[in-house]
């Protein structure tokens, strides 16, 4: 793939890609990427759920960007371990909630290029699927570094890499979530992906889009691509977070330097960020007592999804966006065409002897 990185050691089933944008901007062949998700994801109506939720829904199969571990993470690293890999990174550093989606798929992506990994991780509820969650990391052999709250994580991050430095090594740090304008840029190259599939007839053009509203940058990069193809639909963006870490404010500056660094390598990319900052719709009214808390409407729609849709929802993120669409089906949304975007990985990663919690990072999930 002309101008496009290719990691040092590729990984057997990582191949190459063209990418949608690369494609339709030229410029975009230069930004560091390497393909580790199988694209495009399938969009898979819900028939049975129309008479009952009040309006016809599909998903938008994104759990399945890769069969080792898939959700949307995925795509995100596509760009943001290009970016480690073309300025030489031998480790990465994150941060994330104990039981972070992102710090899992990061941490087996990243080790699959060879690259060290360390995760700075805070405390959340516990459930079932956090504390499996955070045993599959230490599995892909990522070194976990206890933080007491989020808000020291990344100054954390920071001084770790700092001292890696120091001791001679090159580590690339990646924000919460995977959030920085290379990750939001995975979400742009979807909803590109979206409008073909649009195009194509896979699904008629949704009045809205639902997806679960964490570090933003799903919404963002998805508001951003979508745009940029001439599609309207509203993304609903429900907030699992407290509103100080996702808000207007939040997403206008990721879409804003997003935008930014697209039309910095090709001044064709169309200057979208105003239509994109204004087809975004935030529901705040899912997250109930905080963070990875489980609600009850939550838990109802893991019910709904499961039967419906053959669909497991987790329930930090995946089932207060559903439980936000059922309630939006059910009111001023009543009739719409309405599509979900599945972010949570469909392949379990699984572990005959996963590493046994020591009671440093066993503490990290609050009883
Ligand atoms: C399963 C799942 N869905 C959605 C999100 C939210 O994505 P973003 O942080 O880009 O808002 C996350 C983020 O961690 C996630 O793990």
């Amino acid at each position: 793939m002309p101008g496009q990185t290719v990691p040092p050691r590729l990984g057997r089933s990582i191949v190459a890609r063209v990418t949608l944008l690369s494609d339709r901007w030229r410029g975009l062949r230069h930004l560091p990427f390497i393909a580790i998700a199988d694209l495009p994801t399938p969009i898979v109506p819900v028939p049975t759920l129309a008479s009952k939720a009040g309006a016809a829904i599909w998903i938008k199969a994104d759990g399945r960007t890769s069969p080792r571990y898939g959700g949307n993470k995925v795509r995100k690293l596509e760009y943001l371990l290009g970016e480690a890999v073309a300025e030489g990174a031998d480790t990465v550093v994150t941060t994330g909630a104990a039981g972070s989606h992102h710090a899992l798929a990061t941490a087996i992506f990243a080790s699959e290029l060879r690259l060290r990994v360390h995760v700075v991780a805070f405390p959340q509820p516990w459930s079932a699927h956090a504390e499996h969650q955070l045993r599959a990391i230490l599995h892909a052999g990522a070194e976990v570094h206890p933080v007491p709250s989020p808000a020291l994580a990344l100054p954390r991050a920071q001084a770790l890499a700092a001292r890696l430095r120091l001791r001679g090594r090159r580590p690339h740090v990646i924000p919460p979530g995977g959030s920085s304008v290379a990750g939001v840029i995975g979400y742009v190259e979807a909803g590109l992906e979206l409008s073909r599939q649009i195009e194509a007839g896979a699904l008629p053009e949704p009045d809205a889009i639902f997806v679960a509203l964490g570090t933003a940058g799903t919404a963002a990069g998805l508001a951003v691509g979508l745009a940029a193809a001439g599609v309207t639909s509203t993304i609903v963006g429900v907030r699992v977070v407290p509103r100080a870490i996702a808000n207007r404010a939040r997403i206008a500056e990721l879409i804003g330097r997003t935008v930014m660094r697209l039309k910095r390598l090709d001044e064709r990319f169309p200057d979208v960020a105003k239509p994109a900052r204004s087809h975004v719709e935030i529901d705040g009214e899912e997250l109930g007592p905080g963070y990875g808390a489980e609600t009850a409407v939550g838990r109802y729609a893991m019910r709904l999804a499961r039967e419906h849709a053959g669909l497991s929802l987790d329930p930090t993120y995946t089932a207060k966006a559903w439980s936000g669409m059922m309630r939006a089906a059910a009111g001023p949304r009543a009739g719409q065409r309405l599509l979900f975007v599945d972010t949570l990985s469909t392949a379990a990663p699984s572990f005959e002897r996963a590493p046994r919690l020591p009671d440093s990072l066993r503490r990290l999930l609050r009883r």
